[in-house]
């Protein structure tokens, strides 16, 4: 019989826990934290003591849902960083004491590499597409925005990375300068479907090679949003609609140009997308275009495995495990990504 994985999940504002046998999903549970929406952004304080109140009835209805009792549990996968610290280090804390009283191997994974990795989660009614290695997944996210070459679950090379914000961040404080709800990409997005994505026209950045730049983006954006105010009050009421149709073709622009160029200079024509933005209609729909035109395989994610989520710390934590790779108890969560390397 395949083996069974706990996931969990706590390095931002969601609490999930998620059950796999092999690479099947059997249940997956998030509690989102309502708590921070009033501040209009993430306060890790209050994450993590969220976090805490959640992670045991999150794990309890994700194994009662799944019909797994605590001793049928193989391992223990947890993500160990990027991410705010002390919610970071609930879900690691949580992990290492499940891991003592069951006797249970844990099994420690990259959050980036479970996004990209999401894209090999099964449903149990049916097996989603899987992209062959070597691929491309444009990673997009609150807090980052990388194309990823991926040769093995194991092997993965940063091609091109923001020098500044993530589209994700820059989609959120645009919306929060327009006085929008956080987060603000979900927003942004259900806006633009009623504005006109050519009514404005906002700065793109010249960022050599296949890195990122959204700093200037936003600096253009309230710019023009400052300048139109001071003609007329109501401005951006407005043209709230088209204001955010055209950030947000301007972002996928921008996205998409470099990943085109990446697919061309290595030849890789299976192109994945996830992390948070890639639940983004506008994005999803360009990627399906270029793809069809492009001669691509493209993968995009189901939507409850776009934005954080348990299930697909689990499945990095299968092939881990499979691999051999297995933490000590005297692991260390890490908040910067760049201390994984
Ligand atoms: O992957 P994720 O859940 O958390 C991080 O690892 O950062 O991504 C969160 C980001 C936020 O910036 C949020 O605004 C954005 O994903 N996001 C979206 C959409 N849904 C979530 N951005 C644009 N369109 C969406 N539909
Ligand atoms: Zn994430």
């Amino acid at each position: 019989m395949e083996i069974t994985i706990l996931g969990i999940e706590s390095s931002c504002d969601d609490t999930s826990a998620a059950v796999l046998r092999g690479t099947t999903l059997l249940s997956s549970v998030i509690a989102s934290q309502e708590v921070h929406r009033k501040y209009g952004g993430v306060i890790p304080e209050l994450a993590s003591r969220a976090h805490q109140q959640n992670i045991v009835p999150v794990v309890d209805t994700a194994l009662k849902e799944a019909g797994v009792t605590v001793d049928k549990i193989d391992a223990i996968a947890f993500t160990r960083g990027p991410g705010l610290l002390g919610s970071l280090l609930v879900g690691t804390s949580f992990a290492k004491g499940l891991s003592i009283a069951g006797n249970i191997p844990m099994v420690e994974v990259n959050h980036l590499h479970g996004h990209i990795l999401s894209h090999f989660v099964d449903l149990p009614d049916r097996q989603l597409p899987h992209p062959d290695y070597p691929f491309l997944c444009l990673l997009v996210s609150g807090g980052h925005t990388q194309i990823v070459r991926v040769d093995s679950p194991f092997e993965m090379k940063i091609v091109g990375t923001t020098i500044d914000d993530a589209a994700g961040e820059a989609l959120d404080k645009c919306a929060k300068v327009m006085g929008l709800p956080y987060p603000g990409g979900p927003v942004i997005d259900r806006l633009a479907k009623e504005g006109d994505p050519d009514a404005f026209h906002f700065a793109k950045p010249h960022v050599s090679g296949f890195d990122y730049s959204f700093s200037g983006l936003k600096t253009s954006f309230l710019y023009t949003l400052r300048d139109m105010m001071a003609e007329n009050p109501d401005f951006i009421e407005l043209n709230k609609c088209s204001l955010c149709a055209s950030l947000l073709h301007t972002v996928v622009d921008i996205l998409v140009d470099k990943l085109i160029r990446a697919s061309k200079e290595s030849g890789i024509t299976d192109i994945a997308i996830g992390g948070g933005v890639s639940a983004n209609s506008v994005l999803r729909n360009r990627i399906a275009d270029e793809g069809r035109r492009r001669g691509w395989r493209t993968f995009i994610p189901e939507l409850k495995f776009t934005t954080d989520n348990a299930a697909m710390i689990a499945v990095a934590g299968y092939y881990k495990y499979k691999h051999g790779e297995l933490s000590s108890l005297d692991v260390a969560p890490v908040a910067r990504y760049e201390e994984m390397l």
